[in-house]
């Protein structure tokens, strides 16, 4: 049994940690999150959370199915940490108490749409890096901690079109090259992991560092391309549209199997060092449509469209390390993926949100 915190529990990635965590059974659930983008309680699906109550600024919620709770603070990471350190007046709350595990997802992200054109967004996500690193170091001490970084610290460089390759952790040293990271957003992941590796290095802390590359799951919000080009072939578009020429390649990993890599690193990791969580399988978006399409069983043609935010040509993984060290691989195979997220969109369909395009 473990106390563990997940700091933006609410959103995609931490929905799915509360529902993996849940399963194992017998752990103390908590998350902070102030819902700036997350799911409010009574909107999670999978596990749907019945309320049991609040006390002391801590709302209690059953995991329904799973016979365990969780506890939800409602706040601003950053109000947190500061009146737990004594930097602020204290905000009413008690005490928290010490953790074994805190998953530290809490940012702002967006999809490629807030990268590219609302770029000083990330500045939240440097603000809550800083007041968690330095929260976890001098005041919450826990046992061992998951920074979320992504794949968009890698330096762009290495993900030009023809000229790329499978990423690996290694083309990102501290202590001889970082290159140049995917914009702001890159930056605030790789500044935040060096956080943790000072945390590390400098303050005994346990921590385990995630790339993850683009993760996906049926229930993400339509901002990203993977359910958002799943709701536009549920809705049998002719063309389907995928943004830019759709010659650009991701690594679509499932959220499930994200999950798993977050724990396994979390638990197996102690001197911040990062792992990818991808498939390393690159696949192009006229070719993840086109999938789709072929799925859902009808006939189309899929083209690109001019004037929408891309993103590198060519990204990612080499998954070897967290194979080889870790022994995570992926267990969902992109058709079985496309299948619930096609599923799912038609059930979008039926409450009235249509596709984009
Ligand atoms: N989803 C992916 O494929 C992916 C890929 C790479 C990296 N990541 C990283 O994983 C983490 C989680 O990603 P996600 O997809 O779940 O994002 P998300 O936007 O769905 O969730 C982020 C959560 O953080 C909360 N939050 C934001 N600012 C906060 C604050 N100041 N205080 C408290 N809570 C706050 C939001 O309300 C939201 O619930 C992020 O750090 C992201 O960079 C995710």
């Amino acid at each position: 049994m473990a106390r563990i915190l997940i700091t933006g529990g609410c959103g995609f990635v931490g929905r799915h940690l509360v529902a993996r965590l849940a399963r194992e059974g017998g752990h103390e659930l908590w998350i902070i999150d102030d819902l700036s983008t997350g799911k409010p309680p009574a909107q999670w699906e999978v596990p749907r959370l019945r309320p049991l109550g609040e006390e002391g600024g801590v709302q209690r919620h059953e995991l329904v199915g799973l016979d365990q709770q969780v506890r939800l603070i409602r706040a601003d990471f950053v109000a947190v940490a500061q009146a737990e350190l004594g930097m602020t007046p204290s905000l009413g709350l008690a005490p928290l108490p010490r953790f074994d595990e805190i998953y530290h997802l809490a940012s702002v992200v967006g999809g490629r749409n807030v990268i590219d054109n609302d770029p000083l967004a990330v500045g939240i996500d440097l603000a809550v890096d800083s007041s968690f690193f330095l929260w976890a170091a001098k005041k919450a001490r826990p046992e061992r901690i998951l920074y979320a970084s992504s794949s968009a610290a890698y330096p762009i460089d290495l993900q030009e079109a023809g000229e790329s390759r499978a990423l690996r952790e290694d083309d990102i040293s501290f202590d001889k090259r970082l290159g140049l990271p995917d914009y702001t957003y890159g930056w605030s992941k790789l500044t935040g992991e060096y956080l943790g590796r000072i945390a590390h290095e400098k303050y005994g802390l346990s921590v385990g560092v995630v790339r993850p590359f683009s993760g996906y799951g049926e229930d993400q919000d339509v901002v990203y391309p993977f359910p958002a080009i799943a709701l536009r072939v549920a809705a049998r578009r002719d063309p389907v549209r995928v943004w830019g020429s759709g010659e650009q390649t991701r690594d679509f990993v499932h959220i499930d199997d994200a999950c798993d890599a977050c724990v396994l690193v979390c638990r197996g990791v102690r001197d911040a060092r990062a792992f990818n969580i991808g498939t390393g399988t690159p696949t192009r978006f006229l070719d993840l449509a086109g999938r789709m399409v072929a799925i859902e069983g009808y006939d189309a043609s899929v083209i690109g469209t001019a004037g929408k935010p891309v993103g590198v040509a060519e990204r990612y993984s080499d998954s070897s390390r967290i194979r080889d060290e870790l022994g995570w691989r992926p267990t969902i195979a992109l058709d079985d993926g496309i299948g619930r997220a096609l599923d799912y969109a038609r059930g979008r369909l039926e409450r009235g949100i249509e596709p984009d395009m």
